[in-house]
């Protein structure tokens, strides 16, 4: 990655209207799968429009690390990528401990892969993946037969896999994470492993695992897939579509200032990754998807989002919360401006993710002047606030730090933003995205 992004950044309150086309970076989800799923998979896969950004590359690394064998060239659109994947000959004996940096998703689902094999492996992670709870997935793993040993639930985790047995998981959290590190690890168990959850998470493991040649039976009423190991993946080629994550900030930027047209083309369109769009409806914006068409087995379409009426205040459902996990904070700056209550039930995830969601956003929209309020599982807002600008931190929090320069866009004067840098691990170019839009910076 040549990109510099400074460390500190101010943002002043956008005087003229946002306009003109962003093209989002590619999908976080997708682009680590892609590279993961390579690895594991016999012959040379191409993935091509693949996420540059910090997170990935630590994926990257991960597996080259495995004995997977992963060049990279800058594409059009993100990196183009080249995997020649272990395969059945399993990964090999890294160096030394595995760094997988700030990324839950490079420790989670690589957990599940090296659970099958017979090697001992140590996951390690910055100061923030540290915090996170690894016990969801050593939990799962164990009871398949793989020896986890963790760090009070934390890591570093020793993962010595071995033989599996499948197992039916019905999983206490919603979460993306667990279900693929239990699918993952199932291919190298004999007969049928199934995971259930409370309400469906992001399915890409499951779309993806079909172009690779494995089958996924899902009931997707039920919350539930299963994979039927033992099972190889055969190479294939992948194109990842635009992050529906990262494209919620320059949506919410343009519904913010007056007279806003911002196109978003390409975005994936999964209705497990869009229920940001879906609340945004609900809450009156004008927000709409044109050309839907399919890129690799994801919906996907252009977006346009123009600033329009007054936001009305919005209600969201614990059970709407995994389709728009990553979006509450950039959710709560929009509510900010809609008049009367808005309310998020179920949110309790947000207190695990790469920094306390919940309470970093009660920190910095109140620093803003607005009157936000959260539980142990719930966060309130109530609008229309009358943001005005202060110094604020993204906490080392990649969305953090878009949603404040987002909020910063509307608030008057100048907001600071320390630790900006975050915004490396899924979009390094935001910066640069908001200022052709004419934000001011
Ligand atoms: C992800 C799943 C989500 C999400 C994260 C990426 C994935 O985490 O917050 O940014 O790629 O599977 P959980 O599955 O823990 O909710």
């Amino acid at each position: 990655m040549t990109r510099v992004v400074p460390s500190t950044v101010q943002v002043r309150r956008a005087t003229r209207p946002l306009s003109g086309t962003v093209e989002v970076p590619s999908d976080k989800s997708l682009s680590h799968r892609a590279v993961l799923f390579g690895a594991l998979a016999e012959g040379v896969t191409h993935a091509s429009g693949v996420l540059d950004s910090a997170d990935v590359r630590s994926t990257i690394e991960a597996v080259s690390a495995l004995g997977a064998v992963v060049t990279v060239a800058a594409g059009r659109r993100g990196l183009d990528v080249t995997v020649e994947g272990w395969g059945p000959r399993g990964p090999v004996a890294p160096d030394g401990p595995i760094d997988c940096g700030n990324s839950g998703t490079t420790v989670r689902l690589l957990a599940g892969i090296l659970a099958g094999w017979p090697l001992s492996v140590e996951l390690r992670g910055d100061a923030s993946l540290s915090a996170r709870p690894m016990g969801r997935i050593a939990h799962p793993l164990v009871a398949m037969g793989a020896q986890v040993i963790t760090t009070d639930g934390h890591l570093p985790v020793t993962i010595a896999g071995g033989v599996l047995r499948p197992i039916d998981y019905a999983s206490p959290v919603a979460s993306a994470q667990v279900k693929s590190a239990v699918l993952l690890a199932g291919l190298r168990a004999q007969g049928r492993t199934s995971v259930t959850e409370p309400t469906l998470s992001r399915d890409h493991t499951e779309r993806l695992l079909p172009a690779f040649g494995v089958d996924v039976l899902v009931a997707h009423d039920a919350c539930r897939a299963s994979v039927e190991g033992p099972a190889v993946l055969s190479a294939t080629d992948v194109t990842v579509p635009a992050d529906p994550s990262s494209a919620a900030f320059p949506v919410i930027a343009a519904l913010l200032v007056r007279g806003s047209e911002v196109h978003l083309p390409g975005v994936c369109v999964n209705p497990t990754r869009t229920g940001f769009l879906r609340v945004l409806e609900r809450m009156g914006a004008d927000v709409h998807e044109a050309r839907r068409r399919s890129v690799g087995g994801e919906p996907v379409a252009d977006l346009v989002a123009r600033h329009g009426a007054a936001l009305r205040p919005v209600t969201v459902n614990a059970s709407e919360v995994p389709a728009l996990v990553d979006e509450v904070p950039i959710l709560a700056v929009a509510a900010c401006m809609a008049e009367g209550v808005s309310r998020f039930e179920g949110v309790g995830e947000l207190r695990v993710k790469e920094s306390d969601r919940l309470e970093a956003t009660v920190y910095a929209l109140s620093a803003l002047g607005a009157e936000v309020r959260a539980g142990e599982d719930w966060l309130e807002v109530r609008g229309p606030a009358r943001l005005r600008g202060a110094q604020l931190s993204s906490l080392g929090d990649h969305r953090l730090a878009m949603a404040w320069a987002v909020a910063g866009l509307a608030a008057e004067g100048i907001t600071t933003i320390e630790g900006f840098d975050a915004v490396c691990v899924s979009y390094p170019g935001f910066l640069d995205d908001l200022a052709a839009l004419g934000a001011d910076l």
